[in-house]
């Protein structure tokens, strides 16, 4: 029989579409089994602190179809004179501030957590859950679908669908102008969205970190689809210090063949709002739901995603030690579809 009677649940880190419904899916899966939920406000900084409510099924009415995370992820710092904001939280980082977050899961009497983030968020579960062996399971939420372990993450399917939209809109300006465009999407240091961006818009091209890419290439490229009476390019680039972004790559190639109209758009926090897919809320019920079960089961440390439509249980150490490869074939897809 599971020890387990409350669970706490959090969300860290950026925010991404989809985690509301998690936030659901969690709660009232675990009221169906007799459990009592405690919800933790600000991610890990709100644990530290003890901002918590105790959750009913009410509480997580009307949700679903809302972005962002009503647990807010953010905290606020304050240095000196100067307020800093960040999403993601320093204290939690020390052995001190992870000291008071567990002194306040004993306080408050939760037997086991749920977080719901990206890469960081996990790793924080991974370090906490070793030091005071305490069970914790994640749920991937995230937009850059940067985890392995998961062919999905919640919030990536909505914000391809953000990006979808906007370089729709882009390609009709372009291609009224003949013009070519450096379109920067989001994904810290990971090529999902623009990769997959670029496939699905029909882009000439998508710079992504997993890839160099070098302007000549690119140039080229873009020049064969120029001539073959194409009327405008969109190249799609993956935010990152190993690309530089689009300004980078439209300087470039500004400099180097000025006879190009060359225009940048980044798209910025706008990728990470609006209603979650049908996608991503199935997703988000599917892992909340399953994040339940796998905690009575006497699951512990483990990340549940996707893969292949079923639902799985991947290691912590396995989800935050390997990085998340670029399957070639898209790569190729793009290619060829794109001349
Ligand atoms: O990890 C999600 C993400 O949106 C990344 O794609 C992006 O690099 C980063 O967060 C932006 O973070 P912030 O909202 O703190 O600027």
């Amino acid at each position: 029989m599971s020890q387990i009677k409350t669970i706490g649940l959090l969300t860290s880190g950026g925010d991404a579409p989809g985690m509301n419904a998690a936030i659901r899916a969690v709660t009232r899966a675990a009221i169906c089994n007799g459990l009592n939920v405690k919800a933790i406000f600000q991610g890990y900084k709100g644990l530290i602190s003890g901002n918590i409510v105790e959750f009913k099924s009410q509480n997580v009415s009307n949700i679903i179809q809302q972005g962002g995370t009503i647990l807010k992820t953010s905290n606020i710092i304050q240095q000196g004179g100067t307020i800093l904001k960040t999403a993601r939280c320093e204290e939690f980082k020390t052995e001190a501030g992870r000291k008071l977050a567990y002194e306040t899961l004993v306080r408050e009497e939760i037997d086991a957590l749920v977080v719901i983030g990206g890469d960081g968020t996990l790793t924080g579960a991974r370090i906490f859950a070793s030091e005071y062996n305490y069970p914790i399971v994640g749920l991937p939420g995230t937009i850059d679908n940067d985890i392995y372990g998961t062919d999905s993450t919640i919030g990536y399917d909505t914000a391809l669908n953000t990006i979808l939209d906007s370089v729709d809109k882009i390609r009709d300006t372009a291609s009224s102008h003949e013009r070519l465009f450096f379109i920067e999407v989001m994904g810290r240091d990971a090529g999902f969205l623009a990769l997959n961006g670029a496939i699905a818009s029909g882009a000439e091209a998508a710079i992504i970190p997993e890839i160099s890419t070098e302007v000549d290439q690119l140039e080229e490229f873009i020049k064969q689809g120029f001539r073959k009476s194409k009327n405008s390019s969109i190249v799609l680039v993956a935010e990152s210090e190993i690309t530089g972004g689009a300004l980078h790559y439209a300087e470039r190639v500004k400099n180097e063949y000025p006879e190009y109209d060359v225009r940048v758009v980044i798209l910025g926090h706008v990728q990470r709002g609006g209603s979650p897919s049908a996608y991503d809320r199935i997703l988000a019920s599917r892992l909340g739901s399953a994040s339940i079960d796998a905690l009575l089961d006497g699951q512990r440390n483990v990340l549940v995603g996707i893969e292949n439509d079923k639902v799985v249980l991947v290691p912590f150490s396995k989800a935050i030690k390997n990085d998340k490869p670029i399957d070639p074939e898209l790569i190729k897809v793009l290619k060829s579809l794109s001349i």
